[in-house]
C-alpha cells in the first residue's frame, strides 16, 4: 500500500480544515484523532482518496512515508506534550514533528531541545487565518531546523495563501521558537489594530451619534482606500447585522461590551516587559480588553461619576478623513512596535529573522492582512533593507512625515471629548518618544541617584556618576 505524504493529529475545526486543504492540493494525508467517533465523522463528511483515516498511533505512523512529517493541531499547552509523549515511541531518527497550534514560544524552545536530543526534528509553526484560512490558504510561520523546513516546504508552499505578487505566504522564520514568536506578535498587532478600529467606532457612535450601519458606510470608504484590510472587510457585516433574536435594532447594540482573550496578547506584553522593549499599542489593547471585562465594577463606578455629554470639536465631514489618517498612522506605529520587538528578540535569540519577509507573508491569509503590509514590504525591498526598524525605512519616513500631524490633531480633538482613546494616544506617544532626541529621563536619574544612590551617566563624559547630595 502506498504511504501518505504527511500526517495530521487533531481533527478539531482548524485541524480538519488544514488536512482538507493539504488533500485538496493532491498530497495524501493520514489523519488521527483521540476519539474514534470524530475521525469517523470527519471521514463521513469529507472522505476522499487523499484523506486516510487511522485509529491508533501505530497505524497512523506506519501509514506515513519517510521521513515522517506529522502536524499536531491540538489545544496549546499540555495537550501538545501529551501527543508528543504518545507519539515518540513510534518515531524514528529524522522524523519531523510540526506543532501548528498557538503554542507559547518558550514551550516550543523546550520541545525543540527535548526532541533534538531524541533525533526528532521539531518545527513550531504559527498558522494564521482562522477556520477559513486553514481551509483556503493561511499565512504560515514555521520555525525550527532549516533542514526540516526544506523537507516540508513543498507542502506548505502549496497550501499557503498568496501574497500581493502571488507568492506563497510562508517563509522559514528562524530557529527553535521563532515561528511561534512571530505568530504571537502577529496576534499582538491584531489586538492593537482591533483596539484602534473599536475606538474609531465608539467615537462615531458616542460623539457623532451615528448608528452601526452609518458607521459601516464610513468604514466602507476606509476599506476601499488605504485602510483596505481583512479586519475592515469583516467589520462591515458585523456593523450591519440586524439582531435576529429580538428583531430590534442592530446586533452590535446587543453584544455585551466585555472582550475576551485567549492570552497571546498577554504573552506578547509580558515578553516585551521582560525584554525591556516598548510595545505600548499592544499592551494598551490588552489592558483595554481587561478594563472592558470589569463590567460590574464599571457599572458601580459609572453611577458615582456620571458622564456629561461627549463634546464634538469638528463637523463629521472633516472628522471622517482625519480619523482615516489617524488610523493609518497609528496602525503603522503599532506594526513598528511589533517588528521592533521581533528584531530585538531575534538578535537576543540568534534567530536571524528577515523582517521584510515577515511583512510579505502577512500580505495574505492572516487576520492582519492589509494593503499596508504591501506598503511595508515594498518599502523594505525598494530600499534593499531587510532588517532596519520600520520607522527608519525611507518610504515609511516619507509616509509618517506626511501624515503624522493628523494623528496629533486627532488626539488633540478627541482627547478632551470624554471618549477614551488609549490605542491612538499610545501609538502617538510611542512615535514621539522613539523619535525624540531628548526625553525627561535625566530627571528620573537625578531623583534615583538622590534617594537611592542608583548612579547616572553624563552627557559630557563616559562612566557612572554619583553625587554626594547630603554633603
Ligand atoms: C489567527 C488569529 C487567531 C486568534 C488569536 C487571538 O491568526 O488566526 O490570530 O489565532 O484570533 O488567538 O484570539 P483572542 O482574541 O481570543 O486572544
Amino acid at each position: 500500500m502506498s504511504k501518505s505524504n504527511i500526517g495530521l493529529i487533531g481533527l478539531s475545526v482548524m485541524g480538519s480544515n488544514l488536512a482538507r486543504n493539504i488533500a485538496n492540493h493532491n498530497f495524501t494525508v493520514s489523519v488521527y484523532n483521540r476519539t474514534k467517533a470524530r475521525t469517523d465523522e470527519f471521514n463521513n463528511e469529507h472522505g476522499n482518496p487523499h484523506l486516510v483515516p487511522t485509529y491508533s498511533y501505530s497505524e497512523f505512523v506506519k501509514s506515513l512515508e519517510l521521513p515522517r512529517k506529522i502536524i499536531i493541531m491540538v489545544k496549546a499547552g499540555s495537550a501538545v506534550d501529551d501527543v508528543i509523549y504518545d507519539l515518540l515511541p513510534h518515531l524514528e531518527d529524522g522524523d519531523i514533528v510540526i506543532d501548528a497550534g498557538n503554542s507559547f514560544y518558550k514551550d516550543t524552545q523546550r520541545r525543540y531541545k527535548e526532541l533534538k536530543a531524541k533525533k526528532i526534528q521539531f518545527v513550531g509553526m504559527g498558522v494564521s487565518g482562522g477556520e477559513e484560512g486553514a481551509l483556503k490558504g493561511p499565512s504560515i510561520m514555521p520555525g525550527g531546523d532549516r533542514k526540516a523546513w526544506m523537507t516540508i516546504a513543498p507542502i506548505l508552499k502549496a497550501i499557503a495563501a498568496k501574497d500581493f505578487s502571488s507568492k506563497p505566504c510562508v517563509t522559514y522564520i528562524g530557529n527553535d521558537g521563532a515561528g511561534h514568536y512571530v505568530k504571537m506578535i502577529h496576534n499582538g498587532i491584531e489586538y492593537a489594530v482591533m483596539e484602534l478600529m473599536a475606538e474609531g467606532y465608539i467615537i462615531l457612535k458616542n460623539i457623532y451619534g451615528l448608528t452601526s450601519p452609518q458607521i459601516a458606510d464610513i468604514f466602507e470608504t476606509y476599506y476601499k482606500g488605504k485602510l483596505n484590510s481583512y479586519l475592515f472587510e469583516i467589520s462591515l457585516p458585523v456593523l450591519r447585522r440586524k439582531d435576529d433574536l429580538t428583531g430590534k435594532g442592530y446586533l452590535l447594540d446587543h453584544i455585551l461590551d466585555r472582550a475576551g482573550n485567549k492570552g497571546t496578547g498577554q504573552w506578547a506584553s509580558v515578553d516585551a516587559l521582560q525584554r525591556g522593549t516598548s510595545i505600548t499599542s499592544i499592551t494598551e489593547a490588552v489592558f483595554a480588553r481587561y478594563e472592558s471585562a470589569e463590567k460590574n465594577d464599571r457599572l458601580k463606578l459609572a453611577k458615582l461619576y456620571p458622564k456629561k455629554s461627549y463634546s464634538k470639536k469638528l463637523p463629521l465631514k472633516s472628522f471622517i478623513p482625519l480619523l482615516e489618517n489617524a488610523l493609518y498612522v497609528a496602525m503603522i506605529s503599532a506594526y513598528a512596535q511589533g517588528y521592533n520587538l521581533i528584531q530585538k528578540t531575534a538578535t537576543e535569540e540568534k534567530w536571524n529573522v528577515n523582517i521584510a519577509e515577515v511583512t510579505r507573508i502577512w500580505e495574505g491569509g492572516c487576520i492582519i492582512r492589509a494593503k499596508l503590509l504591501n506598503v511595508f514590504h515594498k518599502a523594505y525591498t525598494q530600499s534593499n533593507l531587510k532588517n532596519s526598524a520600520l520607522l527608519a525605512v525611507p518610504e515609511i519616513i516619507k509616509l509618517m512625515k506626511r501624515n503624522m500631524a493628523d494623528l496629533q490633531t486627532f488626539v488633540e480633538v478627541v482627547g478632551g471629548s470624554g471618549v477614551s482613546i488609549p490605542g491612538f494616544t499610545s501609538a502617538l506617544f510611542y512615535f514621539q518618544n522613539m523619535t525624540n532626541k531628548e526625553t525627561s529621563a535625566n530627571f528620573i536619574q537625578g531623583l534615583r541617584d538622590y534617594f537611592g544612590a542608583h548612579t547616572y551617566e553624563r552627557t559630557d563624559r563616559d562612566g557612572t556618576f554619583h553625587t554626594s547630595w547630603f554633603e
